[in-house]
């Protein structure tokens, strides 16, 4: 074992400029124009596994972006750990934003600058370069190995979905290993146990059939605008609840001694106002920021388009106005219903002189793991070795849709090992990856398949 980690150390350099080469490849899962690249980079994985020495590597096409399948099961009778990570990325906009090119990686200040470098690109590959470095040392792994990669999950992972429901034999596996969420805060080995879920709508309310001169018409028709913002303004009470009827009927209360672990973070609401240049937090009343964050359930605007909205003035009432909404869900809500509860509530809160349009764009399962299992035993034991520190335990307030699907179907834990940080700016201008950390998770990774491979 000390020689994969010497292995790994020594490897450094060469890590981070392969990292650059994946990172070059735009590979924006949502728009058509970047098809191309999508199939550039799972390429590029499948190469990146092959030349690490696994010995089935494969592409597969799907109806929507490729996945990339591997496996290796040389050690007949020890467990087997599927990786999952995404090669798939978010769009770049606001582009001026960014200090250099998303896709021309930037190292600076110990930190890797490019879209996709801690969401997920990154963290996918440490687990390419630990199994290499087994391979490249002790010539064979202490267990077998199955990756899947895909190019989805920036849309809703729906190609891997069925692929799992059709492949459960070939993914079999004794534990899911994920890294694809973050650390408690720099240098702190964590593991995330729980994840929201999401529901995510589209609403549109038209009024008058075309614009209107806002002068001639106004104060005699229905404003769209006006009239959508109230009814979003409706959706949360004074102090912050949903007003969903029957919204947290299914909500999970904490336990003791969840509320205890959180506590025991020593989380400073002072310190996260001030990164995030505001002068005070808001949220549900009665809970704590970290429990707000990860095991209340909310809703958010996520987007709202109507109007005259280019430069000047135009005096207009719009025909129409529409926003994007999306709930993040706790165990044990169900993502279709709570779509439906929207859906009927907020068509309520329509005066006669609009229609409202709802539609259901994707959901996500809130996911919980328990911490007793063999698999995340080992996690902690491989973490605290590479970080030399104790390990906490937190849940995450984003969400992993596919995470739900592999233990429900393949019926084996997932463990979340990430090695971000929510300061990392993940899915906004100036996006990067700690190098430091992605050192250390290649030695997590390697310290995992050791410390399972005896379970
Ligand atoms: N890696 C993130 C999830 C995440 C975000 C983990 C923040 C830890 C911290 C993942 O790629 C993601 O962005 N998920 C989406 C899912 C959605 C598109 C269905 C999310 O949470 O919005
Ligand atoms: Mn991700
Ligand atoms: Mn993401």
């Amino acid at each position: 074992m000390q020689d994969v980690i010497s292995y790994i150390k020594d490897n450094q350099q060469n890590y981070i400029e392969e990292l650059k080469d994946f990172l070059r490849i735009p590979s924006i899962s949502t728009l058509p124009e970047n098809k191309d690249d999508i199939n550039r980079c799972a390429n590029f994985v499948a190469d990146k596994l092959r030349n690490a020495g696994m010995s089935r590597v494969e592409v597969i096409q799907t109806e929507g972006h490729p996945l990339v399948y591997s496996e290796w099961l040389g050690a007949p009778g020890k467990p087997t750990v599927l990786v999952y990570g995404h090669y798939d990325v978010q769009p770049v906009d606001p582009i001026e934003l960014w200090e250099n090119q998303p896709f021309d990686p930037v190292v600076k200040d110990g930190k890797i600058f490019a879209r996709g470098a801690t969401d997920d690109k990154g963290q996918m590959y440490m687990h390419i370069k630990s199994i290499e470095a087994f391979f490249k040392t002790e010539g064979s792994l202490p267990l077998n190995v199955k990756f899947i990669i895909e190019g989805e999950e920036e849309i809703g992972s729906e190609s891997l979905e069925s692929f799992i429901n059709n492949n459960t034999d070939l993914l079999k596996c004794d534990t899911v290993l994920v890294s694809d969420t973050a650390l408690y805060d720099e240098g702190i080995p964590t593991l995330t146990y729980g994840l929201r879920g999401l529901s995510y709508l589209e609403v549109e309310v038209t009024g008058p059939n075309r614009d209107l001169h806002s002068g001639t018409f106004g104060g005699g028709v229905g404003n769209p605008v006006n009239i959508l913002a109230g009814m979003i303004a409706k959706l949360h009470d004074k102090n912050g609840k949903i007003t969903i009827p029957h919204f947290y009927d299914d909500v999970l209360k904490l336990t003791k001694k969840e509320r205890d672990n959180f506590k025991s973070l020593k989380f400073s609401d002072k310190k996260f106002a001030k990164e995030l240049g505001v002068a005070a937090l808001e949220g549900e009343s009665g809970f704590t920021t970290l429990e707000r964050l990860w095991a209340r359930p909310t809703l958010d605007c996520n987007g709202i388009i109507g109007g005259f909205t280019g430069k000047g003035a135009k005096t207009v009432i719009a025909s129409k106005a529409s926003a994007k909404v999306s709930m993040r869900l706790v165990p044990n809500q169900d993502p279709k219903k709570i779509s439906k509860l929207f859906t009927k509530y907020f068509k309520s809160l329509a005066p006669k002189s609009v229609k409202v349009q709802v539609t259901d764009l994707h959901g996500a399962l809130p996911a919980l793991t328990p911490l007793d299992n063999p698999a995340t035993v080992a996690a902690s034991v491989a973490m605290e070795k590479a970080f030399d520190k104790k390990i906490v335990y937190m849940r995450e307030g984003g969400s992993v849709p596919i995470v739900t699907v592999f233990s429900k179907k393949l019926k084996a834990p997932v463990v979340l090992m990430g090695l971000g940080l929510n300061t990392e700016n993940l899915h906004s201008p100036n996006e990067h990856f700690n190098l430091t950390h992605f050192q250390l998770g290649i030695m997590s990774s390697a310290y995992f398949i050791k410390e399972f491979s005896t379970k």
